[in-house]
Order: structure tokens, then sequence, then C-alpha cells
């Protein structure tokens, strides 16, 4: 493509406006503070500085594209609020968007909609698994799967994956005697993995596979961080692998990370087998809910309608951030810097500095003004390390590096 052409597609015209999808578009500060928002209006249980810079939630700095912001806008617009449900373009904009992004072919059918990932998984638990029956997770992983385990009175089982030249692989040998010894029921996967940022291989995946099938283990597969996938890496979805995997997966996906939308609430479970697919609708129906709110319905057909290009550009932007964390904090000793594959997630290995867990939180939030997550959230083999969000504008994430880059030898 010419770069005539090329700028032409990035101009998307809005009304009278003429709006320009490229880097300067997530150049721009939008002011989050008095929102509601978690991850600003929320203060740490520390004495945080004046100018403290939020890095620790799972949502992003940038403004929705443009069409979704409209789309929304007009909707407002119309006043009233009754009742909605999920249309047919609904489902064949997400049947599309796995398509075109993954090749991965599913049927409308199979798409349950629910307001979040974690209602789905925790819907999925109490479906399909008994009090005391175990559940497998990889840990360090996002600390929800832990808690939603323990909250619903499973038996947690843990398999550590191992730290291998700055990245993180399943012990395969540790995760079967596991599923094995515990008569594991669900796997809860994290694919790409949050928060070490691996996009598991399809090796991997077959293996993964491969025990869980030997040994009847239902895979939920959260695939939420799926289209966060940097440049010589592609993202699988484990149940495209074959029927048979399709045949004892749930796929749990969502445009609420890749569309800054999380506070819409909105997640589609993708179940092929139909016996567990009605076993966990029925779970979602047990909690009272039935559909999904008007402005999740709207965000979501918008951005699968419009939003490739938009990703397409974010990405961009994130492999730039993601390459100025490593130029800046790949080059000190104290800090070991585990390169995402996948996520805008980035996982620090900060053993060498010999802080405790509220050592490292004092650090970053009371010398630095920088609030991270806290490494042991994510799991006791998170103990020593902290994840930082860099999905931010450049000037900020400058600033950020900046601070610790002075601060730490
Ligand atoms: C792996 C993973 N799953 C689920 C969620 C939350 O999803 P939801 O808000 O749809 O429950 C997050 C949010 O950070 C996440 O990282």
């Amino acid at each position: 493509m010419n770069a005539m052409v090329l700028f032409f597609c990035t101009i998307i015209p809005l009304g009278d406006n003429m709006i320009k999808i490229d880097k300067s578009f997530f150049d721009i500060r939008t002011d989050r503070k008095n929102t509601n928002s978690v991850k600003y209006d929320m203060k740490p249980k520390r004495n945080a500085p004046e100018n403290l810079i939020p890095m620790w939630v799972a949502d992003m700095d940038f403004k929705v594209p443009p069409q979704v912001e409209e789309e929304l806008v007009n909707a407002a617009r119309h006043g009233i609020f009754g009742y909605s449900y999920t249309d047919e373009e609904y489902d064949s904009l997400v049947v599309s968007w796995y398509k075109t992004r993954f090749g991965w072919d599913i049927k409308p059918e199979w798409i349950l909609k629910t307001p979040g990932v974690m209602f789905a998984i925790g819907s999925t638990i109490r479906a399909l698994t008994d009090k005391n029956d175990s559940i497998l997770i990889f840990e360090p992983v996002y600390y929800p799967f832990a808690r939603i385990t323990l909250g619903n009175n499973r038996n947690l089982v843990v398999s550590n994956l191992k730290l291998e030249n700055h990245r993180y692989v399943i012990d395969f040998q540790d995760f079967e005697d596991k599923v094995a010894r515990h008569k594991v029921k669900l796997l809860l996967l994290c694919s790409p993995h949050n928060p070490v940022g691996r996009v598991w291989t399809k090796e991997e995946l077959l293996e993964i596979a491969r025990i869980c099938l030997k040994y009847g283990v239902v895979i939920v597969s959260d695939e939420i961080h799926s289209d966060f996938v940097y440049k010589g890496y592609r993202h699988i979805p484990i149940a495209s692998l074959s029927e048979e995997i399709s045949n004892s997966t749930i796929t749990c996906t969502s445009p609420s990370k890749t569309f800054n939308i999380a506070g819409l609430q909105v997640s589609n479970i993708v179940i092929d087998n139909l016996d567990l697919r009605r076993k966990v609708w029925k779970a979602c129906l047990q909690t009272g809910y039935s559909s999904l709110n008007t402005m999740a319905i709207c965000a979501t057909k918008a951005a699968y309608k419009h939003g490739h290009l938009w990703l397409d550009k974010l990405m961009d932007y994130l492999e730039d951030n993601v390459c100025l964390t490593q130029n800046v904090l790949g080059k000190k000793r104290d800090i070991a810097l585990i390169r995402p594959e996948a996520t805008y997630l980035v996982w620090l290995d900060l053993r060498n500095m010999n802080l405790d867990k509220d050592g490292l939180d004092a650090f970053f939030v009371d010398t630095l003004g920088l609030w991270l997550s806290n490494g042991s959230i994510f799991g006791e083999s998170g103990t020593g390390f902290m994840r930082m969000d860099i999905a931010t504008q450049k000037s900020i994430l400058e600033e950020a590096l900046h601070r610790i880059d002075m601060a730490v030898h």
C-alpha cells in the first residue's frame, strides 16, 4: 500500500470532524480523575504523593475508537434505556472478529453473553464442579482465579510456572502429576498469560490439551488478552486446535480489554459443547442475570465493526512503549524485565533489590510515586516482582521510567 493510500486509511470522518488514527491519537492525554475510575480515583493504602502515577490495574489511558464513542453518544442521546437484547448482528460481528483475527471458526449459537469474564468463570465453576473439587491454575496468575476458586469452596491446586532465561514455561511434569493426584476437574488457563506476558505456542497448547483430555479436565481458557499480541508471536485459541479440544473447552473472550470498555461489563463466552453450554448458562441464569446492558451491546458492535485499524495502530504504540521500557529498565543491574509477548503488562523481576512485599510497595509508592501491582498478589511465586501497566501516553511512561532510572542502581 503506498503512503498516500495509507494516510487516507487512517483518517476517519465523523460528523463534521476528521479524526486521524495514528500514534498521535494515543498521545492525547485525557484527565481521568473524578470519573469513578478504579485506576485514578482509588488511592493506595499508603501516603501516596500528589504526583502519583497509577500503573496498577489493567486498563488503558486511551480513548476508545472514535466510532465507538460516537455510537455511545448517540445511544445516550436517545434517552431511553429499557431492556435490551443482543441481536443477530451482534453475534455475527463476534464471529467475524475471531475469524478475521485468529482464523477461528465459531458458530453464533456457541456464544453466551455475560457481564464479564470473571462472572462467567464463577458460573462455570458452580456449573461444572462440586464443593471441594479441585481446580488447577498456573501461578503467578491473575489473582481472581485463586479468589473465585476458594470463594466457591473448591480446592485450589497450583502448578508454578518456571522462569527459564527470562521466559516463563509450564512445568508439564508437575502439571500432570497434580492433575492426576488431585483429580482436577477444571483448568483455569490464562492465554495469553497475565501477568507474565506469555503467548502459549501451539506445542504448549497441545500438551496442555493432551493432559486435560487424558484426565477428563475441562479447560476454561481466559483469552481476554488475545488481541494484544506483539510482532513475532501468534495467539492460537486452544479450542481451535481440534474438534476434541473444542468439545471440552470454554473460551472466555471479551472486547473489554481490547477497546478499553471494561467499565461496560461485557464478555462473550464461546462453548461448542451443547451440554457444557447449557450447564454454564443455567448457572448464569441462577444468579438472576439475563442480558447485557444497552451500552455494552452498542460499544461491542461498534468496536468489532470499526475497530480493526484502531487496534493495529494501538499495537504499534504499545510495542514502542515496551521497547522504551526495555531500553531504560533493561540496563539496570537490579531489574530484570520479562519482555511481554502479549498484553500491556510488564513483569519486573526485582528480587535483586532484596525488599519484601511491603518494602517494594513503600519504595514504589512512597519514594517513586508509582503505583504498580505487587507481584505477590498473583501467587507466592510472584513475590519480589511487580507488574507495571504501560498502556498510557508515552510522556507519562517516560516520567515513570525516569523516576525508576534515577532511583534504582
Ligand atoms: C486474565 C484476565 N481475566 C479477566 C479479567 C477481568 O475480566 P472481567 O472484567 O470481564 O471480569 C482480567 C482483568 O484484568 C484479566 O486480566
